[in-house]
């Protein structure tokens, strides 16, 4: 399976430090925060990966992780001009897929337990989609799945009035059809084309499986949630 990782965005909760670098090239305690996704697809046995960002900061990507050589992986890059929310950098990826089943990862996503038998899982035996969720304490900050007898029923997109504490982590596991479904979409209130619409699609057809997390995942797009994910993996190497 191929895999793609989302990094572009103004990062603009993390401005100042964004104000002249992508969010994904800011330092998780002694890397830079893409080598974790990165990492973490390489470890799961996905080696043809394509990095989205924003042209601004593509040839810094370039710069910092080439051809992906260093870690062992083929590594291909597209240009996303503009903003406009995740399924739009995702549609991006349309030629790169192909007709395979692929994985996803948003760049600010850090996880540090292998996601390796998920992928085989959903590889083998899934259609459709498959998502990782997580118990959180802040459900409004995050795409939340409500689930009911081992099935996801509904999506929100951090609402104000959460159904669920379980998190969207930002690991999409998808089949092609996603891209049939991102021109299908409508904007957002705020203003941006969501992730979530694309799989309660895949909710409205049966066709989205979950599994439940239990290692340390954070989206380290905020301050306190930077500084965080740079601790944690400071300890873990103690
Ligand atoms: C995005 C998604 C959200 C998901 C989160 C995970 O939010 O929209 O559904 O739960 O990533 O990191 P963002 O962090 O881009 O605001």
């Amino acid at each position: 399976m191929k895999g793609v990782i989302l990094a572009g965005g103004t990062g603009s909760r993390l401005y100042p430090l964004t104000s002249v670098t992508n969010k994904h090239l800011l330092p998780v305690y002694n890397k830079p925060m893409i080598f974790y996704p990165l990492e973490l697809l390489k470890e799961a046995g996905i080696k043809d990966i394509l990095v989205v960002s924003g042209g601004e900061n593509i040839s810094d990507f370039l710069r910092l992780l080439g051809s992906g050589r260093q870690f062992d992986v083929n590594l291909t890059y597209r240009v996303q001009d503009g903003s406009g929310g995740i399924p739009v950098a995702l549609s991006l990826a349309k030629e790169f897929v192909g007709t395979e089943k692929f994985v996803a990862i948003l760049g600010d996503n850090i996880i540090d337990k292998s996601i390796r038998s998920s992928v085989e899982d959903f590889e083998k035996n899934t259609i459709g989609a498959k998502i990782i969720l997580k118990k959180v304490h802040d459900p409004h900050r995050y795409g939340l799945a409500e689930v009911k007898d081992g099935h996801v029923i509904g999506m929100q997109e951090k609402p104000k009035d959460p159904k669920s504490d379980l998190a969207i982590c930002g690991i999409y596991m998808l089949d092609p059809k996603a891209f049939s479904i991102i021109p299908t979409l409508k904007l957002s209130q705020r203003d941006e084309l969501e992730i979530t619409e694309v799989l309660q699609y895949y909710v409205d057809h049966n066709d989205l499986t979950y599994e439940i997390f239990d290692g340390f995942w954070i989206d380290a797009g905020t301050f306190d949630a930077l500084q965080s994910a740079s601790v944690h993996m400071a300890n873990k190497q103690r």
